[in-house]
């Protein structure tokens, strides 16, 4: 786990200190500005993959995040049926075993603690690629980078956070970072099967950070900076009824963007469903496929600072 500006493993987004946060983000510029200068980092280092749930920006973006610093990947998609996994393995003898081949792993998995459990038994960094509906504390970080470089700045920003919150593990360690920096304002917006749990309101409320929640996208979009639009995960419901209550609640349209500031973003950590219209990708202020790409430059950062 981390302690102040050391990090071994990326478990949760609590473990970050804001120091530590500004320092992978000014890496990543860095990076982002001349990539050139850091190709040679991490020679003779390798990065397993391990994926028990698909993935396409996380997966791709870690394996070129590694291959852009000299280093080399290993691993496998869908690990629930190619890895041994499929014979009955168990996640920590799986993690025992890998921790013996690679010098750090990204594990996603389909169970929130998941990542926990992992880094409990690893000889070498685990990061967490998503567990489950629990956290995703990588997203958080392009989450944040984005939020910085196309504003300017985290201090102070008022965002709106739309749709699945209960499932949503990218909105819940965006929070957790969120709860780091000053005079932040967030406004759930969600649907009360799907709302905010009440760890991260508990987590706010005990940082002093004002929140509050409503139904009504119409009542949050003049007020915010950025609009963090998510996807119902129809994956993490046990039935089709409850997901069809509340699949297309929210969807941001041409007509959504009169109602936004002229300065503010719509971000989404992908893939979208049919929560953004394709024609809201044309508008300077659809920032997700940028937010897409700085994944790179973060995940180049952070692998720097655990294995260089
Ligand atoms: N945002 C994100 O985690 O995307 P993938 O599921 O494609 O990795």
């Amino acid at each position: 786990m981390a302690i102040g500006s050391r990090l071994r493993h990326v478990v949760e987004s609590q473990q970050f200190s804001r120091p530590l946060l500004e320092e992978l983000l000014d890496r990543a510029d860095a990076m982002k500005k001349q990539p050139h200068l850091f190709s040679g980092r991490l020679v003779g280092r390798v990065m397993a993959a391990l994926f028990y749930e698909p993935s396409t920006r996380t997966r791709l973006s870690f394996e070129a995040a590694m291959l852009r610093l000299g280093g080399q990947t290993m691993g496998t998609d869908n690990a629930r049926e190619f890895s041994s996994v499929a014979k009955g393995e168990t996640l920590e003898d799986t993690i025992r075993i890998v921790s013996g081949y690679a010098d750090a792993i990204v594990l996603r998995h389909n169970e929130e603690g998941a990542a926990k459990r992992a880094a409990a038994v690893s000889s070498v960094p685990v990061i967490n690629a998503g567990d489950g509906p629990g956290q995703h504390p990588t997203q958080a970080l392009l989450d944040l980078y984005t939020i910085r470089d196309d504003l300017g700045h985290i201090d102070g920003i008022r965002i709106a956070m739309v749709g699945d919150l209960a499932n949503g593990r990218t909105v819940r360690s965006l929070t957790y970072l969120l709860s780091k920096f000053r005079d932040i304002r967030i406004c759930f917006v969600a649907p009360p099967q799907v709302a905010m749990r009440k760890d991260i309101k508990d987590h706010l409320d005990e940082h002093k950070v004002p929140w509050f929640e409503t139904q009504d996208l119409d009542v949050a979009l003049p007020q915010v900076d950025v609009v963090y639009q998510t996807r119902i995960q129809k994956e993490r419901f046990t039935d089709e009824a409850s997901y069809r209550a509340v699949k297309g609640v929210y969807r941001i349209d041409a007509s959504t963007l009169t109602r936004m500031s002229k300065e503010a973003i719509v971000m989404h950590p992908l893939p979208r469903v049919d929560e953004i219209a394709p024609e809201v990708d044309s508008d300077p202020r659809a920032a997700y496929f940028r937010q897409a790409r700085n994944g790179l430059w973060i995940r180049m950062a952070l692998l720097e600072r655990l294995l260089g």
